[in-house]
C-alpha cells in the first residue's frame, strides 16, 4: 500500500520516477507525487488521480539529479492533491515520501505541532515537520532524521530530500518494504524491485530500523546507533516482460491466461530429478511433529487456506484450522500442544498477517510462508519458506496466486502424507498435469464466459454464490472476486445455509451462482438451486463434467475430486472479469483498494 520511488545519479530524474511509479500504481492510486532536488532547491508536483494525471502537470523545463516519488492509498485524510505525497516541512527544506501509518501520530502531533501550521490531514507530514523542528534545534539532518525515526511507533518506509544538500537521499524502513537499488553512477530507491527493473536488477535488501544514506556513487547502511551495516545485493530473478502487459488489454486476463503455466512451473520446481515431488525435509519434519496446523492468511489467500486445510486434512492426515489474520491476534483459538503456523501470502507484506507471525514467534512456534515474492518480510521472519514461482501478480484481483497456492498446498500435503506413509490412489504430478490442461480449455472458452456474464450479471445489483464442501470454499473466492472489480454485491454461502436467513433477499431475478463438481453433494446442492428458483432466482449452475444435467449453464473438465477448486474458480475469475468490462469499472484497479495491504 502506497509506493515509494527515489533516484539519484547523473540523469534527470524526472521520468525514471514516473516510470517507477507507473510500475507500483498496483499499491495505490488515490494521488501521486514526485519531488526532484537540483542546485536551484526541491521542485514538487503533486495530483490527485492517478500517475497519468501526475505526468501531465510535471514541469518538463526542470532538470535535476535527484527526486523522490509516491503513489498513494489513503489512510489519514481523504485522497487530494492537499493529501498527496511528498510532503514538505514548513521551511520548505525537508520534503518526505511515506508509506506506512504512524500509529502515535495524535500524541506526537500535540507534542511537537503546536506551533506548526499543517498542511495536510496526513500522519507523514507530522514526520517531516518533526525533522525541520530537530534541524532548527541544532541537530544535522542525519541526527534530526534519527531523532525522529527514535519517536515514532508504527510502520514507515520512508525517503526524504533536503534542499540544502542535493547529493543525498535520507531513507528508514519498519515494518513497510524498502529496496536499495545500484547502478553504476547512479543509486535507486523503491517499494519493490518492478519499479526499478528499468534501470537495474542489483538490490539490497533493509532491515527494519536502518537507515541507509544514498548518493549517486554510494549506499551506506546504519542502524539506529549509527553503527555501518555491510549487505550484499542480490539480483531480481524478475524479467522485464513479466511485468508487462504485452497484447493483453489488462493485468488481470494475462494473469488468469498464465495459471497452466504457473501449475506446470510449480510442478517442475518441486520435482526432484528424478521427477518425484519433494520439499525441504525439516518442513515436512515440522508438519509431522506438530500437534494441529494454523493456516493465517488474508481474503483470497484466505480462501486458498480454506482448501489447502481440506487438502492437508485428508491427504495428510494432519488435522488444519484456517483464521483470518486480521482477527487472530485478537482472537486466539486455545492452540494444540505443538501449533505449526502456515502463512499464506501473495505478497509476502500484508500487516494483519505479520502481526500474527511476530506475535506467534514471541511465543515460541515455528512459522512456514506460502509466498509468491521471495525475500518478502513475511518469508525472511519465517522459519521456512515455500515460493509459489506465479511471476509477478499485478492485477488488484488475485487470481493466479490462489491456483498457485493451492497447488503448492496439495504438494505439501502429498509429500508430507508420503513421509507418513500414507499409500495415496493418485499421482499428483500426472493430475496437475491435467488440471493445467483443463485450465486452458476453459480459457479458451472464453466466449461462452463472457456470454454468460452478460445474461446472468450486466443489470443485478446483487448476485449469490453456493457450493457444497470444498464448492462452498471457491463460491467464497467467486464472491470475493465478483464484488471487488464489479461493485455488485456478491456473498458466497454454503448451499443448506440460504435457507437459515438470507433466502429472503432471493427476489425474481436474483442471479445465484451454484458450484456442483463434487459427486459427495451433487443432488443436495442442486435441491438449494430448486429451493432459490422456487422463489424466482435466476439460476447458473457450473458443474463438473460426469455430474452435468441439462439445466446447467457451464460445464467444466473432469478433474481429480480434491483439485476441482483449481478449475472450478476459473470460470468465476473470467465471469468477475466480464462483469467489470461490461460495467465500465477499472479491472486492475478497482476504487478503494490496492494490491499488497501493509496496514492493519
Ligand atoms: C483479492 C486480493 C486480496 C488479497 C489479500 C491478501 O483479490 O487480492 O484479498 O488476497 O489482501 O494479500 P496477500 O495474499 O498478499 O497476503
Amino acid at each position: 500500500m502506497c509506493g515509494i520511488v527515489g533516484y539519484i545519479g547523473t540523469n534527470d530524474s524526472k521520468e525514471i520516477l514516473l516510470k517507477g511509479l507507473e510500475k507500483l500504481e498496483y499499491r495505490g492510486y488515490d494521488s501521486a507525487g514526485i519531488a526532484v532536488v537540483n542546485e536551484n532547491g526541491v521542485h514538487v508536483f503533486k495530483e490527485k488521480g492517478r500517475i497519468a494525471d501526475l505526468r501531465e502537470s510535471v514541469v518538463a523545463g526542470v532538470n535535476a539529479n535527484a527526486g523522490i516519488g509516491h503513489t498513494r492509498w489513503a489512510t489519514h485524510g481523504p485522497p487530494s492533491k492537499r493529501n498527496a505525497h511528498p510532503h514538505q516541512s514548513a521551511s520548505t527544506r525537508y520534503t518526505i515520501v511515506h508509506n506506512g501509518v504512524i500509529e502515535n501520530f495524535d500524541s506526537l502531533k500535540r507534542e511537537f505541532m503546536g506551533n506548526v501550521d499543517l498542511q495536510s490531514d496526513t500522519d507523514t507530514e507530522v514526520i517531516v515537520q518533526m525533522i525541520n523542528l530537530f534541524a532548527n534545534e541544532g541537530l544535522s539532518t542525519l541526527e534530526a532524521f534519527r531523532k525522529t525515526l527514535g519517536l515514532l511507533k508504527g510502520s514507515y518506509a520512508l525517503a526524504l530530500l533536503d534542499n540544502e544538500d542535493n547529493e543525498t537521499i535520507y531513507v528508514a524502513k519498519n515494518k513497510s518494504p524498502l529496496l536499495v537499488g545500484l547502478g553504476d553512477t547512479f543509486n535507486v530507491v523503491a517499494s519493490d524491485a518492478m519499479a526499478m527493473l528499468q534501470v537495474t536488477d542489483q538490490f539490497v535488501e533493509l532491515m527494519d530500523k536502518e537507515i541507509v544514506l544514498v548518493k549517486k556513487d554510494e549506499v551506506t547502511i546504519q542502524n539506529l546507533k549509527g553503527e555501518i551495516i555491510s549487505r550484499a545485493p542480490f539480483k531480481a530473478e524478475l524479467d522485464a516482460s513479466d511485468i508487462e502487459k504485452g497484447t493483453y488489454p489488462h493485468y488481470m486476463l494475462k494473469e488468469i491466461d498464465e495459471q497452466p503455466l504457473v501449475i506446470r512451473k510449480i510442478v517442475q520446481k518441486y520435482q526432484d530429478e528424478t521427477g518425484k515431488l519433494t520439499i525441504d525435509g525439516d518442513i515436512v519434519n515440522a508438519i509431522n511433529q506438530a500437534g494441529r496446523i494454523y493456516i493465517i492468511a488474508a481474503g483470497t489467500s484466505y480462501h486458498a487456506g480454506l482448501v489447502g486445510k481440506q487438502l492437508i486434512e485428508k491427504v495428510a492426515k494432519v488435522p488444519v484450522e484456517v483464521h483470518i489474520s486480521s482477527e487472530f491476534g485478537y482472537n486466539m483459538p486455545l492452540l494444540s500442544e505443538k501449533p505449526l503456523f502456515i502463512f499464506i501470502s501473495q505478497s509476502g507484506e500484508t500487516a494483519d498477517s505479520r502481526a500474527v507471525l511476530v506475535e506467534i514467534k514471541e511465543m515460541g512456534y515455528q512459522a512456514l510462508t506460502i509466498t509468491n515474492v521471495q525475500g518478502s518480510t513475511l518469508s525472511r521472519e519465517a522459519d521456512y519458506t515455500l515460493l509459489l514461482h506465479a511471476g509477478p501478480e499485478i492485477a488488484v484481483a488475485s487470481t493466479k496466486a490462489y491456483t498457485a497456492q493451492i497447488a503448492v498446498l496439495a504438494i505439501l500435503a502429498e509429500v508430507t502424507a508420503k513421509s507418513r506413509g500414507i499409500n495415496l490412489d493418485f499421482d499428483l504430478v500426472k493430475e496437475l498435469g491435467l488440471v493445467a490442461t483443463a485450465i486452458e480449455t476453459l480459457c479458451d472458452s472464453k466466449e461462452i464466459i463472457e456470454q454468460i456474464s452478460r445474461e446472468f450479471l450486466s443489470v443485478t445489483r446483487n448476485c449469490f454464490f453456493i457450493g457444497r464442501a470444498v464448492d462452498y470454499y471457491v463460491g467464497l473466492e467467486g464472491a470475493l472476486k465478483l464484488k471487488e472489480i464489479s461493485y455488485i454485491q456478491a456473498e458466497g454461502f454454503a448451499g443448506g445455509e440460504l435457507k437459515h436467513g438470507t433466502i429472503a433477499l432471493i427476489e425474481e431475478g436474483t442471479p445465484v451462482i451454484a458450484l456442483a463438481t463434487q459427486e459427495s453433494v451433487n443432488l443436495s446442492i442442486r435441491g438449494n438451486v430448486k429451493e432459490v428458483v422456487a422463489r424466482g432466482a435466476n439460476p447458473c449452475i457450473i458443474s463438473m463434467k460426469g455430474l452435468e444435467s441439462d439445466e446447467d449453464s457451464f460445464v467444466i473438465p473432469e478433474v481429480h475430486g480434491l483439485l476441482t477448486p483449481l478449475i472450478s474458480v476459473i470460470p468465476l475469475q473470467l465471469l468477475a472479469y466480464y462483469a467489470a468490462l461490461h460495467r465500465d469499472c477499472d479491472v486492475d484497479k478497482p476504487r478503494n483498494l490496492a494490491k499488497s495491504v501493509t496496514v492493519e
